[in-house]
C-alpha cells in the first residue's frame, strides 16, 4: 500500500481537487483506492457521498484516528491511500506527512502563494518524506507559470513535470460527483490528471 498526502497550508490551493481526481485516476487504473478525509470541512466525503460508488472509498476521520485508519486500509488490502488535509492545521498535516511515502503540494502559480507554501515544506522537512509541488489553476499562455517555475527551481523546491490548468471541468465534475477523467476523457484536465498520477506511482515506487 502507498500513501500520498496532499497538503498545503493555504486554502484554496487545490488540495481537494487534486486528492479527488488522483483517487479516481487510481479506480480507472484498477487499484483499489481510498481518500482518507481529515479536513472537518469534509469537502471531498461529501463529493464522495454523491457519487455513490465504492472504489476509490471515501472515509472521514479526525488526524488522531488516521493511522489506526490506514492499518484498516492495509488489513484490507488498499493499493492507495490519498490522505486530503486541511488549510491553517499544522499539527494534523504534520500527522499526515509522517504516515505518506509522498507528499504534493498544489500551489498557484503567483508570488503569493509561493511564500505562503514555506510552512508547508517546513513540515514536509520535519517528517522527513519526499514532497513535490504541482502548480493548480495555471492560465494558458501566461508568463507567471514560468516565472513560478523558475522561482521555485532558484529556491531548489522540486515541482512535478506536469501544470493543472485552470478549466471548468475540475469544477464541473466535482458538481456531477465524478473526476475529471470520468467526466471529460477526451478533455485537456483528462492528460493533465493521467500524467501526475504517472508521475505520483513512478515516485511511489522508487521510493527506497
Ligand atoms: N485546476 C482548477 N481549475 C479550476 N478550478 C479549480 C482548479 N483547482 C481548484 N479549483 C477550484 O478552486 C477552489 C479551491 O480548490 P480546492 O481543491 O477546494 O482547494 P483546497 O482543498 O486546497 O482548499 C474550488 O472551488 C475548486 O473547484
Ligand atoms: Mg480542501
Amino acid at each position: 500500500m502507498k500513501t500520498v498526502a496532499i497538503l498545503s497550508q493555504k486554502g484554496g490551493a487545490g488540495k481537494t481537487t487534486i486528492a479527488l481526481n488522483l483517487s479516481v485516476a487510481a479506480s480507472l487504473n484498477k487499484k483499489k483506492s481510498v481518500i482518507i478525509d481529515i479536513d472537518p470541512q469534509t469537502s471531498i466525503t461529501q463529493w464522495g457521498d454523491s457519487r455513490n460508488k465504492e472504489n476509490p472509498t471515501v472515509i472521514s476521520v479526525p488526524a488522531s484516528r488516521l493511522s489506526n485508519t490506514l492499518n484498516v486500509c492495509l488489513n484490507n488490502k488498499v493499493d492507495f491511500v490519498f490522505i486530503d488535509t486541511a488549510p491553517h492545521a499544522e499539527q494534523s498535516s504534520l500527522m499526515a506527512a509522517r504516515q505518506a511515502d509522498l507528499i504534493i503540494i498544489p500551489c498557484r502559480p503567483s508570488v503569493i502563494d509561493i511564500r505562503a507554501i514555506q510552512s508547508t515544506i517546513d513540515i514536509c522537512k520535519i517528517a522527513e518524506v519526499k514532497y513535490f509541488i504541482v502548480l493548480n489553476q495555471v492560465l494558458p499562455r501566461s508568463n507567471l507559470t514560468h516565472d513560478t517555475l523558475e522561482a521555485l527551481k532558484a529556491l531548489q523546491i522540486p515541482t512535478v513535470p506536469v501544470n493543472i490548468g485552470q478549466r471548468i471541468s475540475y469544477i464541473n465534475s466535482v458538481t456531477q460527483g465524478q473526476g475529471v477523467m470520468e467526466f471529460d476523457p477526451r478533455g485537456k484536465s483528462y492528460q493533465e490528471i493521467n500524467n501526475l498520477y504517472k508521475f505520483v506511482v513512478k515516485q511511489v515506487k522508487s521510493k527506497s
